[in-house]
């Protein structure tokens, strides 16, 4: 059975997604950055064993990036999962890790890398927002895409209003990456691209607003 090991900063909502999904693959660890983070209290619920590299203990990204390294390569995961870890990685960790990274970002890549997504999103008054799952590279946010999830914008959006659909939508399609990945129906090409996954020749269109 593969390994993953996951990396968090926050509540954890994406990593409990994980756990309770009874994925085909052992979750080795629950790493964070930062140890007030909500998430490693449900990871040890769950009786999965946490650990924290605190980026505050170094005075380098490198130096952070690799004492994260050493912490992850214990586990010597088949996967590196980014649930919500909101540090910048340097190329040289991504590197270490290539084809074996995957995070979830809360938009359609490659539209709004970085932090602030949904504020963002409504601020331009996009009709269509949602989340990606993709491979890590060494550019922020970009990567091989694995499975994106939309949702209409509704004029009554607010920022939390929104962030909770798109949540709700990464809970659904970040088992569904790492299941794929895990029973190798999934797999990242040498050239780059995602391959072994036959899409479904039904997929609904997603209009908004809705045509009368
Ligand atoms: C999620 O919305 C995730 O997509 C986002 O942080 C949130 C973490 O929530 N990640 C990023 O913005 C990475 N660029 P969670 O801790 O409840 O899973």
């Amino acid at each position: 059975m593969k390994k993953i090991v996951i990396l968090i900063s926050g509540r954890g909502s994406n990593m409990r997604s994980l756990l309770e999904a009874k994925l085909p693959c052992t979750i080795a660890a629950v790493i964070s950055n930062k140890a007030d983070a909500g998430g490693l209290e449900i990871a040890q619920q769950h009786g999965v064993k946490t650990a924290v590299v605190s980026h505050k203990d170094f005075s380098s990204r490198e130096d952070f990036d690799a004492a994260l390294a050493k912490e992850i390569d214990r586990h010597q995961p088949d996967l590196v999962v980014l649930a919500g870890f909101m540090r910048i990685l340097t190329a040289g960790f991504v590197n270490h890790y290539g084809g074996r990274l995957i995070n979830i970002h809360p938009s359609l890549l490659p539209a709004y890398t970085g932090v602030n997504t949904h504020e963002r999103a409504l601020a331009d008054g996009v009709r269509i927002h949602g989340c990606t799952v993709h491979f890590v590279t060494a550019e922020l946010d970009h990567g091989p895409i694995i499975v994106q999830a939309a949702v209409s914008v509704l004029p009554s959006d607010t920022v939390q209003s929104l962030s909770a659909r798109v949540l709700q939508q990464e809970h659904h399609i970040f088992p569904q990456a790492i299941r794929w990945l895990c029973s190798k129906k999934l797999w990242l090409e040498k050239d780059g691209r995602v391959a072994g996954l036959h899409t479904s020749p039904i997929a609904t269109p997603l209009i908004s607003p809705a045509l009368d």
